[in-house]
């Protein structure tokens, strides 16, 4: 009987498209937030929001209500957000400093930083005798099965088995090593708020679209066009634009043919690398003080080298995407078969010039903030496709682009020349999904 209750997943996935319920059946959802969301490593945040002892973030695992924590030793924690006396959620603010030890608000009892139970009120005479009281790991807050970090980003995966952070985030750990490399001091720190959108849209449609690099040009070519006119028009003035005005005008500039001669390499894990990153290294004086910076951190050579690192956008499957030479990442937390959370936050080279900063804030806000038409066109695009999956119109989503013509070495799947807007990111993503539901 229970059997026949779990779906076939097989079914729903071809290597070149998909059934729409996959993205629309509530109770796929729960499974994939079962087997996926709530066993791989998701990323918590950095360690740098929680600098102080006792400091905490809560942050959301799959369906679980989860807190990263501060302990005295310096050591951070991942703990599930609940009292294990009847429940109570221990912290109902998003972030804050619980002190000395957690206390829960509803009837006292005390939690040491990594959840070990400190103290119930009047233990003695309540509980002797009694299962509970110190010492019982049911009194304690529950610990997500595994934490580790990787240059300063925790994850959390709610499995005891699995493969540990590094061996899954294989090639993508790039992305943070990207990231801190052009740092001049090696790390970065995070600007503590993000920008929260609620996505009336299932999560995959969200991650789908990190990587197609056939939308920029259609989507985002009106903004494109508008600021490319505007662009100009400051030049013909003054000689010369800001360079915020180049960072939406490229949106126009890089056509779809441009973007075929960029690549996508996928991994087994679903995560993927689109590189062809497009140039943001003008000769401003702005950005020769800052490699001068670098060069006396690295020496010239390294420099080069970490300049040099090609890269757009790196997607860590199923709830990352990180665009390291602009210091920006998204997190994806899944709300309903509907509904997806991404968190957008940004972070600061630790020694480089304010003005590298600035210019990686105004790219975050260009691009995310509430008054752009960038994420505006791509959450509008996101809310239809979720409405047309949720119609009787048809029963796949194609995946078909340039499908057949990857090139695959020791399971990395490349797109070949000039398929830079291939839908392989899509088809792997897919086939670690699948993986994923069958184990
Ligand atoms: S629910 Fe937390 S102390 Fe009672
Ligand atoms: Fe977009």
């Amino acid at each position: 009987m229970l059997q026949e209750r779990v779906p076939d997943f097989a079914k729903f996935v071809e290597p070149d498209r998909v059934r729409r319920e996959v993205y629309t059946d509530p109770q796929i959802f729960d499974h994939e937030m079962q087997r996926v969301h709530e066993r791989v490593w998701i990323y918590c945040g950095h360690e740098s929001q929680v600098p102080r002892a006792g400091d905490y973030y809560t942050v959301q695992i799959g369906r679980q209500p989860m807190l990263m924590v501060r302990g005295k030793d310096g050591k951070i924690h991942v703990l599930y957000n609940r009292c294990p006396h009847r429940g109570n959620m221990m912290c109902g603010d998003r972030h804050g400093n619980a002190g000395e030890f957690f206390r829960c608000s509803y009837h006292a009892w005390t939690f040491q930083h990594d959840g070990r139970l400190r103290s119930i009120p009047m233990m003695e005479s309540g509980y002797a005798g009694t299962r509970f009281g110190r010492g019982n790991p049911d009194c304690d807050m529950k610990k997500a099965a595994r934490v580790e970090s990787y240059r300063g980003f925790v994850f959390a995966s709610l499995a005891q088995e699995g493969p540990g952070l590094l061996e899954f985030l294989g090639a993508s750990k790039v992305a943070f090593d990207d990231m801190c490399d052009r740092a001049p001091e090696g790390e970065v720190e995070i600007v503590p708020n993000c920008f929260r959108v609620i996505q009336h849209s299932n999560w995959k449609i969200f991650l789908e679209n990190q990587l197609d690099a056939l939308h920029p040009s259609v989507v985002h070519q009106s903004t494109g066009r508008a600021a490319m006119e505007v662009e100009k028009q400051i030049r013909k003035k003054t000689g010369q634009a800001p360079l915020s005005y180049h960072m939406l005008s490229a949106f126009a500039e890089v056509t779809i043919e441009k973007w075929d001669g960029f690549q996508t390499l996928n991994y087994p894990y679903g995560h993927c690398i689109l590189t062809g990153y497009m140039g943001l290294r003008p000769k401003d004086p702005d950005t020769l003080a800052y490699e001068k910076v670098m060069q006396k951190a690295y020496g010239k050579k390294r420099m080069e080298e970490i300049f040099g690192v090609n890269i757009h956008h790196v997607l860590i499957y199923p709830g990352l995407s990180v665009q390291s030479p602009l210091q920006q990442l998204r997190a994806v937390r899944p709300l309903g078969v509907d509904q997806t959370l991404t968190e957008i936050w940004h972070f600061r080279l630790k020694g480089a010039p304010e003005a590298i900063y600035r210019r990686s804030l105004a790219y975050y806000n260009l691009v995310n903030s509430p008054a752009t038409l960038i994420n505006a066109d791509d959450l509008e695009n996101f809310w239809k496709v979720h409405q047309g999956l949720a119609s009787d119109g048809g029963d796949w989503v194609s995946f078909g682009r340039h499908y057949g013509r990857d090139i695959e070495k020791d399971g990395v799947v490349e797109t070949g020349a000039n398929m830079g807007t291939s839908e392989a990111p899509m088809r792997n993503q897919m086939k670690a999904w699948a993986r994923y539901m069958k184990d």
